[in-house]
Parts: structure tokens; C-alpha cells; sequence
């Protein structure tokens, strides 16, 4: 049987690394959304429906939204995300060290939010790290094997476009290498809604690439996508964090690991939402 071409989509992506692996040439059917029953029982989290804006037409051709293109490439290739990226952090320390400090300076009793948790590889290590935590995602069939593998951490679809979770909800906020799929205008709106769920004094921790111009992803497992991963420069996305009220706090950039996966610099930040002492000292 020849050995397929897959190309891989992952975590560290712009990973659109045409490997050889044996893969089949079509990614598993992914599991329904529905087919794998939630079982979380110890986090509080309706299965919400996906608040999605209306999608862009045009007359002369439909067009498909950003979040509509993201959620399509991902359910499509979640069975072959699974194979390849269910333990990408396992050897990455220095990736650990930056979930693991960011669940330390999450204030006590507040649980952790990770959003674009995908099939739930960075939520667990979160649970592993100690925290409580539950996972959101736009895509269902990635949902759907997140909970399949870790039935003990509650998960959710939804967007972090417009997240169905009340004002200072959460005392931490994950988001390892999902903004990369919001486009740059979409992106203000989106760190508003952080700082809109996070308590006073809460933490956000942003994993992404780094670089300049987006990768575009046609094809992944067999199947084909529309994929954009957008790569920026961390004081790019500093700045925006400053400007929607979140306090950059420790920035990481480390090289390619040379996993072959990896094709640029990977870019890590920690941002605080600054306590109402610190937002308005007395006068
Ligand atoms: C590269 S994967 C990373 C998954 C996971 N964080 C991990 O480390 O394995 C990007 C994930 O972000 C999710 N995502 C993209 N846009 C999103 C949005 N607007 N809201 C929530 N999740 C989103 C995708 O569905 C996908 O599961």
C-alpha cells in the first residue's frame, strides 16, 4: 500500500509541513458531535450553540465566513489532528513552563478557561498541572474527541468571537494557538471579550507564531480546507492585549524545535487584567 502525503495542521502551525506518514489518505470519519456523549461532570458548562454572525454573500458568489471557513477545516481533519497532535506538548518544556506559570498566577479559586482547546491537548495539561479548567471550541468534531479522551474536563462548543459566558467568569483564559485563525481586524473585538469574561486581576495566555504574513492551507489528511493561520509579532499582539485593558506581563519567543513541524519562531504572552486597585489608585 504506498505510504499517503498528509499535510499536517497542528498547534504549532503554521505546520504546513507536507510529511510522510502513515495516515490514510482521508482522515477518519471524525465522530459526530453528538455521537460521544458529554461527560464531564465536575465543570458547570452548557453545550452551547455557536453564535456565529451571518454569513457574508456576495451576488456573484457565495461567500463563507472566516469562523464558517475555521470550523469546516477542523471538523473535516479533526480524526487526523487527533493522530498527529494529541501529545504535542509533551516534549516541549519550555511550552509546559509557560502553562504552568500561567496556571500559578491564576488568582486562587477561579477556574481556567481554554478556549480553542481543539481536541483538548493543552486542557489537559492544564487539568495535569492542577487546575480546574474546562475547554471551549468552534469546531464540534473536535469537541466531539476531546471529550471522547478526556471525559473528566467538560467541554463546549462556541467562539471566542462571542462567547456565551457571563462578565468575569473566569479567573484564567488559554488560548494555545487559536487567535491564530482570527484575522487581524476580528482581533481587537476578541481580546474585548476576554477582558469582558475575566475576573479583575485574572490571566490570559496566548500561544502563537511567529511572523509576518499568513500561511494559507488548502489541503490537510486527505481533505481539503481553507485554512488561514496568522502569524504576528509578539509586541503586534502586545499592543492590542494593552488596548483592550489587559497588561502584558511576560513574553516568550522561542526557536523552531526542529521537529521538522515547526517552521518559525513560536511566541508566547501572559497578560493581566489589572485589579481595581492597580485600574484606579487612590487619590
Ligand atoms: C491549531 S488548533 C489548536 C488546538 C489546541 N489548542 C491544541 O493546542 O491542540 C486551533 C483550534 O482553534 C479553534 N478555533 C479557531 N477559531 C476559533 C474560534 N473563533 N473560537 C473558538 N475556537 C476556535 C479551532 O477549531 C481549532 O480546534
Amino acid at each position: 500500500m504506498p505510504i499517503p502525503i498528509s499535510a499536517m495542521i497542528g498547534p504549532s502551525t503554521d505546520q504546513v509541513v507536507v510529511l510522510l506518514i502513515g495516515l490514510p489518505p482521508t482522515a477518519p470519519n471524525p465522530c459526530s458531535a453528538n455521537s460521544v456523549p458529554n461527560m464531564a461532570t465536575t465543570i458547570p458548562m452548557t453545550n452551547t450553540a455557536i453564535r456565529i454572525p451571518a454569513t457574508v454573500a456576495s451576488e456573484a458568489m457565495p461567500e463563507t465566513s472566516f469562523l464558517d471557513r475555521t470550523r469546516d477545516g477542523y471538523d473535516r481533519t479533526a480524526g487526523g489532528y487527533v493522530t498527529a497532535f494529541q501529545h504535542h506538548l509533551d516534549d516541549k518544556p519550555l511550552d509546559q513552563a509557560m502553562l504552568r506559570a500561567f496556571t500559578q498566577m491564576v488568582p486562587a479559586n477561579h477556574r481556567i478557561i481554554d478556549i480553542g482547546c481543539g481536541t483538548g491537548a493543552a486542557t489537559a495539561v492544564l487539568r495535569d498541572q492542577g487546575a480546574d479548567v474546562s475547554g471551549i471550541d468552534l469546531s464540534p468534531n473536535m469537541i466531539a474527541h476531546a471529550r471522547r479522551l478526556h471525559p473528566d474536563i467538560g467541554f463546549a462548543t462556541g467562539s471566542m468571537t462571542d462567547l456565551d459566558l457571563p462578565d468575569a467568569a473566569v479567573g484564567g483564559l488559554c488560548a494555545w494557538y487559536s487567535v491564530i485563525h482570527i484575522p487581524d481586524e476580528a482581533l481587537p473585538a476578541v481580546f474585548a471579550e476576554f477582558h469582558r469574561i475575566l475576573v479583575p486581576g485574572g490571566v490570559v495566555l496566548l500561544a502563537f507564531q511567529v511572523g509576518d504574513q499568513p500561511r494559507h492551507l488548502t489541503e490537510a489528511f486527505g481533505e481539503r480546507v481553507d485554512l488561514l493561520f496568522h502569524r504576528r509579532r509578539p509586541e503586534s499582539v502586545a499592543e492590542l492585549l494593552h488596548d483592550a485593558g489587559l497588561a502584558v506581563h511576560a513574553q516568550l519567543i522561542r526557536e523552531s524545535d526542529g521537529d521538522g513541524v515547526e517552521s518559525t519562531p513560536q511566541g508566547y504572552l501572559i497578560a493581566r487584567k489589572p485589579a481595581p486597585s492597580a485600574e484606579e489608585p487612590a487619590s
